[in-house]
């Protein structure tokens, strides 16, 4: 099972859901690979933005090793699930898509988890430690709901 977490800069909410389901996960699929990207090359090899370091420690987890990187159309060979954090993360991974099955693997990823249509995880980029807590906080059920739908496909 290989899943790809993207948002816009993967420094903020892809790195925080690349932890929290791979902690989730880590324990039922033998063959697990959980990555993040981002739809821009920005950040490309830096790591998460501190304050999702540090709201991801708060609750136990380290995210610290990940290292941004942006997302490339081998990343549909490569993985079965492509979860999109935002609309315009999916708009862009959908623009390099040369197939239908390729579109297929691509989701919003709190529409997944069973969240009403268009749900997006808003971006923390610009707001402080409440933010950047409710977007953890959403991820983490977001993560609890899909990881029961991919169980299920065992
Ligand atoms: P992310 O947040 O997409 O959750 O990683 C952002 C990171 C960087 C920028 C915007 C959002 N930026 O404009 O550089």
């Amino acid at each position: 099972m290989k899943i790809l977490m993207v948002c816009l800069g993967n420094i903020c909410r892809s790195p925080l859901a690349e932890g929290i389901l791979l902690a989730k996960l880590k324990n039922h699929f033998p063959d697990l690979l959980i990555d993040s990207a981002g739809t821009i090359g920005m950040h490309a090899g830096q790591e998460p933005d501190v304050r999702s370091i540090a709201i991801a420690a708060a609750h136990d987890l380290d995210i610290s090793k990940q290292l941004s990187r942006i997302f490339i159309a081998a990343d549909f060979k490569e993985f079965d699930y492509i979860f999109a954090m935002d609309q315009a993360n999916k708009r862009d991974i959908l623009m390099l898509a040369s197939s239908k099955e390729e579109q297929n693997k691509v989701h919003l990823f709190l529409e997944f988890a069973g969240f009403k249509d268009g749900s997006e995880v808003p971006d923390p980029y610009y707001g402080g430690k409440k933010e950047f807590e409710e977007v953890f906080q959403l991820l983490d059920k977001a993560s609890t709901l899909a990881a029961k739908k991919l169980l299920q496909k065992i």
